[in-house]
């Protein structure tokens, strides 16, 4: 059985009463749909985590963050700690993601770092990797990724193999409507799980690898059926409750 993980990335979107909103309408769908199930997951804006976590008791919908800081607590005016994300209910936190390396400027050392403090306090984290537009047209796709791999795994073995999620996202695609080809993802997807191998040796197959980018609707299918592809962290997409419960609905073709 395939491992299969949808994830919506809300970003800085939705105030309370809409993050609830959408919450609700995604339990709600969730609750009709029949058969075996992916892991599905919703990243509020930390403000909303409280109000969606309590939409979604009960229900398989999880909550993870968008970010947090390596350290437990301590004079960081405006971090929020693993600890607290952790104590908010979510299960999951993205790490990494390409915003935060271009705008906030997150290196892979940080990135590292807060993965292991997201796993000290019992929290998956999503470590976010890819390569800019330039990158990829000047070949550099893969050492990138591999040298994305190296500074965010630092410090895991195989032992981690179930404890971390890996997300692909090429940034050229991300909000920008082109995602990346089948051919694309599935080379992409190839080389990383190949490199995994090097951290999560004979564990490397259990690590689940998503791929974000402009992924909707219209592309789940495709996306979602590539061997490698463990499922979605999905942006825009997963701001609008009927296209997520869609892009959930495919992805159970590939349980
Ligand atoms: P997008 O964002 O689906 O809007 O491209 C994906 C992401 O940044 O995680």
């Amino acid at each position: 059985m395939k491992k299969m993980l949808i994830a919506g990335n809300w970003k800085m979107n939705k105030i309370a009463a809409e993050a609830t909103e959408l919450a609700a309408s995604i339990v709600n769908g969730v609750n009709k749909l029949s058969g075996a199930m992916p892991q599905i997951l919703v990243c509020p804006p930390f403000l909303s985590i409280a109000s969606v976590v309590k939409a979604a008791v009960g229900s398989p919908v999880i909550v993870g963050a968008q970010n947090c800081h390596n350290l437990q607590k301590g004079a960081y005016t405006g971090e929020v700690s693993a600890q607290m994300v952790a104590d908010s209910g979510c299960k999951y936190v993205i790490v990494g993601h390409s915003e935060r390396r271009a705008y906030f400027g997150e290196s892979d050392e940080f990135i590292n770092l807060k993965a292991h403090a997201a796993i000290t306090e019992n929290l998956i984290p999503i470590i976010c990797i890819g390569e800019t537009l330039e990158q990829r047209q000047n070949g550099e796709t893969f050492d990138i990724v591999a040298n994305q791999l190296k500074g965010c795994l630092a410090g895991f073995d195989k032992s981690y193999s179930e404890k971390i999620v890996i997300a692909y996202e090429p940034v050229w695609a991300i909000g920008t409507g082109i995602s990346a080809t089948a051919a694309q993802v599935d080379e992409a997807h190839n080389f990383i799980r190949q490199e995994l191998n090097k951290y999560f040796e004979t564990e490397a197959e259990n690590v689940i690898i998503l791929y974000g980018g402009s992924l909707t609707a219209e592309n789940a299918d495709e996306v979602l059926s590539i061997r490698n592809v463990n499922g979605g962290l999905i942006g825009g997409a997963s701001l609008k409750a009927e296209v997520f419960l869609k892009i959930i609905s495919i992805s159970q073709k590939y349980l």
